[in-house]
């Protein structure tokens, strides 16, 4: 029941408020994959330093088959959904071999940012003119909810690239639970993770000597200005990454560069930083196999088959419904 006649912020302003109260300070990495944060996404898949689009690249392009096989009995029809499609290049060669295995299957691309999804779909539609694609926008966890009802063919998800490791152990368990409850019993669920590896190899993915990552950061702090009216002045930020093997995470930070005051004129609020105060931005945590197992244990799982690159840096895991 609405109790006054101020207007009560929702989405992502409500977010950026609680996060900017808190102490300390945080943003959600939800948020960075506007058109202009997935543009520099895409920026920083090409860079030298990050490694897990390539490594996972590797797998699909030599273990094409091996997948398609993993996929079982009933391969011949299902309905393929990818949450977080973005570029879609990696999928991309997992469509081109499916297409010449059976023409019985629909892609459903869902990503957040609709100028992805459009130039997904382009692409895809010029590459495989065959290709039955249902393409959609929008924030995955709501979109979820519509997959239940589908089609009531087998339904095969992916969530590539280590996305699950902008998530906690707990809200990857939740996230997780979730997807099984739109999940039928034959239906799987391919997963994407960053293995743990020399921590300097996972610290330079997260800080690239180009500032790529640093400018994906400071892009929601441009968003802020952009969506809500705010005065962040990005010059006074400055992008800070760490790597904690004892947690096996990467961690991303925003540093105040010296004492300050930003207004927010959508939310009527203005947020004092002191020199050197973080706003913490992003965790990518690395796996392990036992943390693989213990994640689908935990969500109603069972480890069908894991899928490596040559240098074990990476691993999709596919999962079938525990019954
Ligand atoms: C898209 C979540 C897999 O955590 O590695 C890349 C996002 N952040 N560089 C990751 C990201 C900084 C990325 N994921």
């Amino acid at each position: 029941m609405q109790s006054s006649s101020q207007i009560q912020p929702s989405g992502f302003a409500a977010d950026v408020l609680t996060g900017l109260s808190a102490e300390p300070k945080f943003l959600s990495s939800k948020y960075f994959y506007d058109d202009e944060g997935s543009r520099l996404f895409q920026q920083i898949m090409e860079l030298p330093e990050y490694y897990l689009t390539r490594a996972e690249f590797e797998i699909f392009q030599t273990q094409t088959k091996e997948i398609f096989a993993a996929f079982g009995e009933t391969n011949k029809s299902f309905d393929l959904i990818e949450l977080g499609a973005g570029d879609g290049t990696k999928t991309a060669v997992l469509i081109d071999y499916f297409l010449q295995q059976t023409t019985d299957f629909t892609y459903t691309p869902i990503d957040i940012s609709q100028e992805a999804i459009d130039s997904l779909t382009a692409k895809f539609k010029a590459e495989f003119p065959r290709l039955l694609m249902t393409p959609k926008t929008g924030d995955y966890f709501r979109i979820l909810q519509t997959l239940k009802t589908a089609t009531g063919k087998r339904k095969i998800i992916l969530f590539l690239g280590s996305n699950v490791g902008n998530f906690n152990r707990e809200q990857a368990v939740a996230f997780f639970r979730n997807l099984r409850g739109v999940m039928n019993d034959r239906d799987l669920l391919f997963v994407g993770f960053d293995l743990q590896k020399d921590p300097h190899v996972i610290l330079n993915a997260y800080d690239d000597a180009q500032g790529v990552t640093a400018q994906f950061n400071l892009n929601l702090l441009a968003r802020i200005n952009r969506e809500l009216s705010a005065d962040f002045d990005l010059q006074k930020f400055s992008h800070y990454a760490v790597y904690r093997p004892t947690e096996c995470a990467a961690r991303s930070f925003l540093i105040s560069l010296e004492r300050q005051t930003v207004h927010i004129k959508t939310l009527d609020k203005s947020f004092d930083f002191k020199a050197w105060e973080p706003i913490f931005m992003e965790i990518s945590q690395k796996y392990n196999l036992e943390m693989i197992e213990d994640l689908a244990q935990a969500s109603g799982f069972q480890t069908a088959k894991n899928f490596f690159d040559s240098q074990n840096y990476f691993a999709d895991s596919l999962w079938k419904v525990s019954l």
